[in-house]
C-alpha cells in the first residue's frame, strides 16, 4: 500500500513540471532590471485587474489574457475578486515617458503602471518574454523582478515592400505581432511600386484591377525576368481591400503600432501608369512590370500635368481616411528625370514656374503635395532624395542611402528616419553568401546590424533631438515566400529592436547572444525561420614592427574557429584558433566556425598570404590613398595579399593623381627584384599606370632610379586586366624603395568618364 501511495505522489510530482527562467533574457534589454529571488505562478488562483475608469486599457489585457491561454490553457479573468493579482495602472505624473513602464513581481502579486495604454502593452510582452511560446502543460512561473523601462526612440520602425512580391493580410499581421513583442511601433508599408499597386482606390478601381496583377514569373530571379507580352494572363498579384486595411490598422493599433502607408510619388509607378497611361509624360500604354527589367517602361507620373495631382490628391484622401498615422509617406526616391527632361508639358512647367532644373522639377512636385498633406493636418516624409532641388517645409526625411541625407535634414531642424543601407537593409545577405539563399547582395550581419547607431557622431547634440529613431526596411525583389521573408527579418529585428529601444551605453554583443538563445527556442516553438547568423570567419592581417600576422575573427562568441595552413580543408580536428598566426613563408589560409561539433560553413573562408621581404613593413605615400579604398589599412601593399578583379577589397585607389609609394625595410637589404601589382578596370574608371618607375636609397633621402617599365596595354581596354610592373636589379643592397605608379592624365576618348581624372590602384609591393 505505501509504494503505491508514494508512487501517486511521485507521478503528481511529475506531471507538475515548472517552468521558470533562471536567467531573463528579454529583448530589448530593459532600462533597469533586477532579479530577485522566488516566483510568481500563473495558477487559476490569479485574476487580472483594471480600474474601473481604465477600460481602454482593456484591449492590452484581452491580449495578453490570450496568449497566456495559448500556452498554459488558463484563462486568466479579468476584474474578478481572487488572491492574487496582476494588475494594470495607467497613472497620471509617471516618471518615464509615454511608452515606458514599472513592472513588479512579488510572490503574491505582478504590477504593471505606466502613462498610457503603450507602456502597459510593453509591460505585458516583457511578461511574456518569460514564458515559453508554445503550448505547455508546465506550471508558468514569473522570476520575481522589478523592471524600470522606457525607450531611446520614439520612431522604432520595421518596413515591408508588398509591392515586388504581395504577402497577404495574415501575413501582415503576423509581422506586426513580431513587432510587438520586441517593442518596436511604427510599421511602414510600401504599397506602391513599379511591379503592383496594393491598395483599393474606390475612385480610380484600376489600380488594383490592372495595376496589381502581373504575368507571374515568380519562379525565375527577378533580374531574369522577362516582360510580359500582349495576350499573356497576368496572375500574380493581390492587393489590400480599404475593408482590410481597416482591420490591419486596428490590429496593429491595439499592439501600439502606426501603420505609416508609403503612396510612393513621382517615380516607381510604373503600375498606377499601366492603368492609366494618360498618367505618364509619354501616355503610351503598358503591361505591369514582371520584375527587373524596364525597357520602354515609363515609371514616373508627368509633372506637367495638373490632373496627375489632382489624381494624386484624390488617392491621398482616401488613404487618409483609412490610416490614421500622422506621418503620409511619399516615396521621392529614384526618379529617372529623363523623361520630364523630353516632356513639352514639363518643360512648360519648369518655364512657368522659374525651376532651373529637373531636380526642383521634383522639389516643386513634392512641395505641391506636402501643402495638401500638410492641409489635411498629417505630416510628409519621404526618401532623402527629397533634399534634391530644395526640401519641403515641414517635410520629414528617411536617409536611406548612407546617413548624409538625414545629417543635412536634421542640421536644416527637419526630423529624420535612419534607415540607411548599410546596416539596415533586411533584404541583403546577412551570412554567407555562400549557403543563403539569393539575394540582392550586401552584407548585413547580425553584429553590424547591432552595432550601429542612428545618432550620427558628425551631428551636433542639439540636433540630436531631430533623429526620430530608426527602421529595417525589407524589399522584397528578392523575397516571394513567408518562410524567405521571416528567415531576412528573424534575428536581425532583435538586434534593430536593442538599438533603438535600449540605452546606447548597455549596449552588450555577447550579453545579447547570450539572451537570443530563449528567442530561437521562441521561434522554433512557433515555427518562425530565421538565421542563426553570421559564422563566416574573416581573415585580418595585421602588421606591425614590420611582422605581419593573420588574425581570425568569427561574430559568433559561442563558435570556436580551426584553421589549416596547407591547403586542406579544415575541421573540428584541424588546429584550433587561440592566438594570431605569424606569416613567416608564403601560405594559404583556411578557416570555419565550428558550433556544437558541427562546422557552421559551407565553405571554408580562404586568403593566400605571399611571403617577401617588404612584408609588413611601413609604407608612405606622397599623397594619401583614396578614403573609399582603404583595403586593410596603411600598410595594405605589404600585407602579403593580391587583390581580386573587383577593386573594392585588397586595393588602394587613388584619383588623378599618381601613386608614390615608399617602403623602408628597417634595415639594408640585398634585393634583386621589385614588383608592384596594377589593375585596369575599364567600367570603374580604373586605369594602368603610364608607366613606373622604381627607385632605391639606403638613407630614404637620396634616391637612385634603378629603372622604368612603361605601360603596354591600351587605356581602351575594356573589362579587367591584371598588370605586374616589375624590374630585375643586379643584386642591390638598399633600405628604402620608392615606386612612382603615373596614373593615365584623364579617361581616354570613347569613356563615359573622357577627359575627367582617372584612377590608378595597386595592391601589392613585393620585395624579393
Ligand atoms: C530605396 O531603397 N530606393 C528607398
Ligand atoms: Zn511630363
Amino acid at each position: 500500500m505505501r509504494h503505491k501511495i508514494l508512487t501517486i505522489i511521485f507521478l503528481l510530482f511529475a506531471g507538475c513540471i515548472l517552468h521558470a527562467q533562471t536567467q531573463l533574457s528579454i529583448i530589448p534589454k530593459p532600462v533597469e532590471i533586477n532579479q530577485a529571488p522566488g516566483f510568481f505562478t500563473i495558477d487559476p488562483q490569479v485574476s487580472l485587474q483594471i480600474a474601473a475608469d481604465q477600460v481602454a486599457l482593456k484591449p492590452a489585457a484581452d491580449f495578453f489574457v490570450g496568449a497566456v491561454n495559448d500556452i498554459s490553457g488558463i484563462k486568466i479573468p479579468v476584474n474578478k475578486t481572487s488572491r492574487k493579482k496582476i494588475t494594470l495602472s495607467v497613472v497620471k505624473n509617471f516618471p518615464l515617458n509615454n511608452e515606458g513602464y514599472y513592472l513588479t513581481v512579488t510572490p503574491a502579486a505582478v504590477k504593471i503602471t505606466a502613462k498610457s495604454y503603450a507602456g502597459i502593452f510593453y509591460g505585458l510582452q516583457s511578461l511574456l518574454q518569460t514564458f515559453p511560446q508554445v503550448r505547455t502543460n508546465a506550471v508558468l512561473q514569473v522570476p520575481c523582478m522589478e523592471i524600470r523601462d522606457e525607450p531611446r526612440f520614439k520612431w522604432r520602425g520595421m518596413h515591408l515592400d508588398v509591392s515586388r512580391h504581395f504577402f497577404s493580410p495574415a501575413v501582415i499581421k503576423n509581422y506586426i505581432d513580431l513587432m510587438a513583442m520586441y517593442k518596436l511601433n511604427t510599421f511602414h508599408l510600401h504599397l506602391v511600386d513599379d511591379q503592383g499597386w496594393r491598395i483599393e482606390i474606390k475612385k480610380y478601381p484600376a489600380l488594383t484591377a490592372t495595376g496589381a496583377w502581373r504575368v507571374d514569373q515568380t519562379s525565375l530571379p527577378w533580374g531574369a525576368r522577362p516582360q510580359a507580352k500582349p495576350g499573356e494572363q497576368p496572375s500574380y498579384g493581390g492587393y489590400y481591400t480599404q475593408e482590410q486595411v481597416k482591420e490591419i490598422v486596428a490590429y496593429a493599433q491595439k499592439r501600439n503600432i502606426t501603420v505609416v502607408p508609403e503612396i510612393e510619388m513621382p517615380g516607381h509607378v510604373a503600375s498606377a501608369i499601366a492603368s492609366y497611361p494618360n498618367l505618364s509624360c509619354n501616355e503610351k500604354p503598358q503591361l505591369t512590370i514582371t520584375g527587373g527589367n524596364y525597357t520602354d517602361m515609363s515609371s514616373n507620373y508627368c509633372a506637367g500635368k495638373d490632373e496627375v495631382f489632382g489624381f494624386l490628391e484624390d488617392v491621398l484622401t482616401e488613404v487618409m481616411a483609412i490610416f490614421p498615422s500622422s506621418f503620409i509617406h511619399i516615396g521621392g526616391d529614384e526618379v529617372d528625370k529623363g523623361p520630364w527632361k523630353a516632356c513639352p508639358r514639363c518643360q512648360a512647367r519648369m518655364k512657368k514656374e522659374g525651376l532651373k532644373n529637373e531636380d526642383e522639377l521634383q522639389s516643386y512636385f513634392m512641395k505641391r503635395i506636402e501643402k495638401f498633406i500638410v492641409s489635411k493636418k498629417r505630416k510628409m516624409i519621404g526618401w532623402d532624395e527629397i533634399l534634391e532641388g530644395g526640401l519641403a517645409p515641414e517635410a520629414a526625411v528617411m536617409s536611406w542611402r548612407g546617413e548624409a541625407g538625414g545629417i543635412e535634414a536634421a542640421k536644416m531642424n527637419h526630423e529624420v528616419v535612419m534607415t540607411p543601407g548599410n546596416p539596415y537593409y533586411f533584404d541583403h545577405y546577412q551570412a554567407g553568401p555562400e549557403g543563403e539563399p539569393l539575394a540582392i547582395g550586401g552584407f548585413n550581419t547580425l553584429k553590424k546590424v547591432y552595432d550601429y547607431d542612428p545618432v550620427p557622431k558628425e551631428l551636433a547634440t542639439e540636433k540630436h533631438k531631430y533623429i526620430l529613431g530608426a527602421q529595417a526596411n525589407v524589399w522584397t525583389e528578392y523575397i516571394s515566400t513567408t518562410e524567405h521573408l521571416e528567415y531576412m527579418v528573424l534575428p536581425r529585428m532583435l538586434a534593430l529592436a536593442e538599438t533603438v529601444w535600449s540605452p546606447a551605453s548597455g549596449k552588450n554583443w555577447e550579453d545579447f547572444n547570450r539572451r537570443l538563445k530563449y528567442h530561437f527556442t521562441a521561434f522554433e516553438q512557433k515555427g518562425l525561420h530565421y538565421s542563426p547568423g553570421n559564422f563566416t570567419v574573416d581573415i585580418m592581417p595585421i602588421s606591425s614592427g614590420g611582422k605581419t600576422e593573420v588574425e581570425l575573427f568569427s561574430e559568433m562568441p559561442t563558435a570556436k574557429i580551426y584553421y589549416t595552413l596547407d591547403g586542406t580543408l579544415p575541421s573540428s580536428s584541424s588546429t584550433l584558433y587561440e592566438r594570431p598566426i605569424p606569416v613567416n613563408a608564403s601560405m594559404l589560409v583556411k578557416a570555419v566556425t565550428v558550433q556544437n561539433s558541427t562546422v557552421m560553413n559551407p565553405r571554408p573562408a580562404e586568403q593566400a598570404f605571399i611571403m617577401h621581404k617588404a612584408l609588413g613593413k611601413d609604407v608612405k605615400y606622397e599623397t594619401p590613398y583614396s578614403r573609399y579604398y582603404p583595403a586593410n589599412g596603411p600598410n595594405s601593399l605589404t600585407d602579403g595579399i593580391r587583390g581580386k578583379n573587383g577593386i573594392g577589397k585588397f586595393w588602394h585607389g587613388f584619383s588623378g593623381t599618381n601613386l608614390v609609394a615608399t617602403v623602408d625595410l628597417g634595415s639594408v637589404t640585398d634585393v634583386s627584384r621589385i614588383t608592384i601589382g596594377c589593375i585596369q578596370n575599364y567600367s570603374d574608371w580604373v586605369f594602368l599606370p603610364t608607366a613606373v618607375k622604381f627607385e632605391v636609397s639606403e638613407d630614404g633621402q637620396n634616391f637612385s632610379e634603378v629603372g622604368v617599365q612603361e605601360n603596354s596595354i591600351p587605356a581602351t581596354q575594356k573589362g579587367v586586366t591584371r598588370k605586374d610592373f616589375a624590374i630585375n636589379i643586379s643584386p642591390a643592397k638598399t633600405r628604402f624603395i620608392k615606386v612612382t605608379a603615373k596614373v593615365l592624365p584623364a579617361c581616354p576618348p570613347g569613356h563615359p568618364g573622357a577627359g575627367k581624372p582617372a584612377w590608378v590602384f595597386a595592391d601589392e609591393l613585393i620585395v624579393e
